[in-house]
């Protein structure tokens, strides 16, 4: 099938099937183009909890599908592929997060939701990169144990002195694979380029960057300025949409292969497949997922 015929046939079964395609940046330049939406895990949430649509086609990994079904119970939520799931989200689990809770009361959990509906459910509140600093400057508590991503948590913590801030041991292998010896050497090779980063990346290339922030936040950056050249320290999937917006700049990715293996598991032939068949249906368990929405609505109410 060519791209043409791709895209006519997943408009009519979005049609036939009364459903939204909702993509984050990193997939397939393809799925972004057939998507309804295509944003940032904040952006995307907040659109699942809106659609009135009968079928959710969340293109993304688990965690992403999961947070749409815990906020719109009632349509059905698909993910092209159930394997692809978030290799950070893994690294936090519910178990130990209530240790440190049973022996650390007087800390508020934030979490990144980059994480389980488990882990969620034992949280006092979600953010995402978005909107970390506001959910922490928002709670009462001056100490707070940030879970699972050290890199996030850590560039948080430098942004709301006034609390104590303790990390998780957390981190997304994708941004942590950029070194700073590769960062510089780009830097070097391209000095007319601005240097822009997700805050997943270590603190030494976020100190190195020209704008730090969410992959929303660095398309709404990209967009406005005048710069022509831009190294991007984040997934590679995020040039498709910078690509478009600015036809006039130049795109280069931090380290050649800045790919996330698991969002490249949502090929176009599953999310066709997806479609036809309704598969694979996410299901939370109804206690977990009344738990964990209150801490993800008490982030939607921050910002
Ligand atoms: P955003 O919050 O920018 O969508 O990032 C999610 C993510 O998984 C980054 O690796
Ligand atoms: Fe998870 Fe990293 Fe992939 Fe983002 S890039 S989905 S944090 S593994």
């Amino acid at each position: 099938m060519n791209r043409e015929e791709f895209i006519n046939r997943i408009g009519e079964l979005k049609r036939e099937k009364e459903a939204v395609i909702l993509a984050h940046y990193y997939v397939d330049g393809l799925i972004q183009d057939v998507a309804d939406f295509v944003g940032d895990s904040l952006e995307l949430a907040r659109k699942a909890k809106e659609t009135q649509a009968r079928i959710i086609l969340f293109c993304g990994v688990y965690f992403m599908a999961e947070t749409a079904k815990i906020l719109n119970p009632s349509r059905k939520v698909l993910i092209p592929y159930y394997k692809a799931g978030c290799l950070m989200a893994d690294m936090a689990i519910a178990e130990e997060i209530e240790e440190f809770r049973r022996k650390n009361p007087d800390y508020a959990v934030v979490t990144y939701v980059n994480s389980s509906a488990d882990v969620k459910a034992v949280s006092d509140i979600c953010c995402t990169s978005a909107n970390a600093v506001k959910v922490i400057k928002s709670l009462k508590a001056d100490k707070v144990l940030f879970v699972p991503d050290k890199n996030l948590g850590s560039f948080v913590a430098e942004q709301v002195p006034g609390k104590e801030v303790i990390v998780w041991s957390g981190y997304c292998p994708v941004h942590q694979k950029l070194t700073p010896m590769e960062a510089r050497r780009k830097l070097q090779e391209h000095p007319d380029a601005l240097f822009v980063v997700h805050p997943e990346c270590r603190k030494e290339i976020r100190d190195m960057a020209h704008f730090v922030g969410s992959t929303s936040q660095i398309v709404r950056f990209v967009k406005n300025e005048r710069a022509t050249k831009f190294i991007v320290g984040t997934e590679k999937g995020t040039i498709h949409q910078l690509q478009k917006l600015r036809p006039d700049a130049t795109f280069i990715p931090a380290y050649e292969e800045f790919t996330c293996d698991q969002m490249k598991m949502i090929t176009p032939e599953r999310v066709l497949k997806a479609l036809e068949r309704e598969q694979f249906e996410v299901e939370v368990n109804e206690e977990v997922a009344a738990r964990a929405r209150e801490a993800i609505e008490r982030m939607l109410e921050v910002v």
